[in-house]
């Protein structure tokens, strides 16, 4: 192992996985690691498990999985747990979902009955279109607060862990009105004490975890931690947090093909994005209130990607558009059209159809993983609060206020594999190449190119 590691804690003994929100996402990302775990599966999709990164030059051939270069807890020290607002189990909430069938969950249905979610906080004025019959009572949103503190606590001592991070797969809330109790910790304390209305569920969970410590994310587009008040208590209680809403279908096709259009200066004059999906997200998504957070975080990522400000004539005037309507016979495999209409050369109007067939749990699942267990290294390394880093999965990364956030998929990628390497004291690749080129450099940095290389080079192309 590397030898700058030592300046993070070692992933030893259990991790708990404590989840807000038990529904479709939760329960195929816990199925794919207990099928996994007996090698049943196969964690396709996740950076963690599956991802090598290049280090130093490139003639070095250095190029470690991820997992055997920073330190992350093994799939096996993982124990789950959450809150729902139903009482089903992890299988009868799978089978639900309708994800993966009765036969592939079969050999980990005991692993899965035995997860059973705790008794939520709920809302009616921030999830319409469902009716809890697990939840919480409380005299005040404190109360609430205070009571998933205890039940962290308890999951921790029931299971032995050492560590727990949180990571909300919840439902996506309506957004709740700016308000004074939103600014700092002092406000936003005497907000739960008050039960101040723009308290939201999720940001009681957030603040449950932040203010013990415990590592934080959010998968859906919901306020959340992305609040003065509890960026700041992260910063305070060396929590390491970020959100908001996984990149997984759309998005994650929007955030690949408008750098290229960026990158290559091609005009757009709009893009028309609609799904249809049928699963209980696609229910709660039909709430006008639930629907507007999605499409806020859905549509801020082109402006930032192609910067019209900077380039009025190519992306000053596009029109976009997304559209997602509930449609029960899809389920889980939602479908997504966009219609692209760029520019050329001359203003040549050009067209793009994309038709993404997915499986929208089957593309957060390992999202799901790569969170965990990088906030878990995040902790262990003594980052706290905003983690830019982890960017690359989410539709609306969580920055500093001042700051855009970074949306192109390259660029969060590179930043994300930067900084692995500056945690583990390795250079950091500017991919510039310019040193394998500079005879000065070359001569310090590289080694000469061997005889026998360039005679089976030259061989090569004979053949
Ligand atoms: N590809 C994807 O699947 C994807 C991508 C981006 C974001 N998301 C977001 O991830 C979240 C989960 O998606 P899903 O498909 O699993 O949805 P789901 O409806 O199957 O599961 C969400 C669960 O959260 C529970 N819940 C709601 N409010 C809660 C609360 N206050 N406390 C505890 N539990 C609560 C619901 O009862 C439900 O079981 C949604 O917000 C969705 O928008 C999913």
């Amino acid at each position: 192992m590397n030898k700058h590691d030592n300046r993070i804690l070692p992933a030893k003994g259990k991790l708990g996985v404590l989840l807000p929100g038990m529904g479709a996402v939760t329960s195929t990302f816990i199925a794919g690691v207990e099928l996994t775990k007996k090698g049943l599966g196969s964690p396709i999709g996740s950076v963690t498990q599956l991802q090598r990164i290049r280090l130093g030059k490139r003639y070095e051939n250095r190029s470690p999985l991820i997992k055997d270069f920073v330190p992350l807890a093994s799939l096996e020290q993982l124990v789950f747990g959450g809150w729902d607002l139903f009482p089903d189990d992890m299988y009868t909430a799978a089978i639900k979902a309708g994800v993966l069938t009765e036969a592939q969950l079969a050999p980990v249905k005991k692993e899965l009955e035995a997860i059973k979610p705790m008794t939520s906080v709920t809302d009616a004025n921030y999830i319409k279109n469902l009716t809890p019959t697990h939840g919480k009572k409380g005299k005040s949103k404190m109360d609430l607060a205070n009571q998933v503190i205890a039940d962290i606590e308890t999951f921790k001592k029931k299971n032995g862990c050492d560590r727990v991070v949180m990571l909300w797969c919840g439902s996506t809330e309506r957004l709740p009105a700016d308000a004074a109790c939103h600014e700092d910790i002092e406000s936003f304390e005497k907000g739960l004490k008050d039960s101040d209305p723009a308290i939201p569920p999720s940001m009681i969970y957030a603040y449950a975890a932040i203010k013990t410590g415990v590592a934080y994310g959010n998968g859906a587009p919901n306020l959340s931690a992305d609040i003065p008040a509890l960026v700041d208590l992260a910063e305070q209680t060396q929590s390491p947090i970020c959100g908001k809403d996984f990149k997984t279908g759309q998005t994650l096709m929007k955030t690949t093909l408008a750098p290229m259009f960026k990158a290559r200066m091609l005009a757009l004059s709009g893009w028309y994005s609609t799904n249809i999906l049928g699963n209980r997200d696609g229910e709660v998504l039909d709430d006008p209130g639930s629907f507007k957070t999605k499409e806020k975080s859905k549509m801020s990522v082109l402006d930032t990607i192609l910067e019209p400000e900077s380039y009025p004539e190519l992306y000053g005037k596009f029109h976009h558009k997304v559209r997602i309507d509930y449609y029960p016979p899809r389920g889980d495999a939602k479908e997504g059209w966009d219609n692209i209409d760029i520019r050329g050369w001359l203003d040549m109007p050009m067209q793009i159809k994309v038709n993404f067939l997915c499986r929208d749990s089957i593309l957060a699942a390992p999202l799901c993983l790569d969170l965990v267990l990088f906030l878990d290294l995040a902790k262990r390394a003594g980052l706290k609060g905003i983690q830019e880093w982890l960017s690359f999965y989410f539709k609306s990364p969580q920055c500093r206020e001042d700051l855009k956030p970074e949306h192109d998929i390259f660029i969060q990628h590179l930043k994300l594999k930067n900084t692995l390497r500056v945690l583990m004291g390795e250079e950091v690749l500017d991919h510039s190449g310019l040193d394998y080129y500079d005879p000065s450099k070359t001569a310090s940095a590289a080694p000469a190119p061997k005889p026998a290389a360039k005679k089976s080079k030259l061989a090569k192309a004979a053949r």
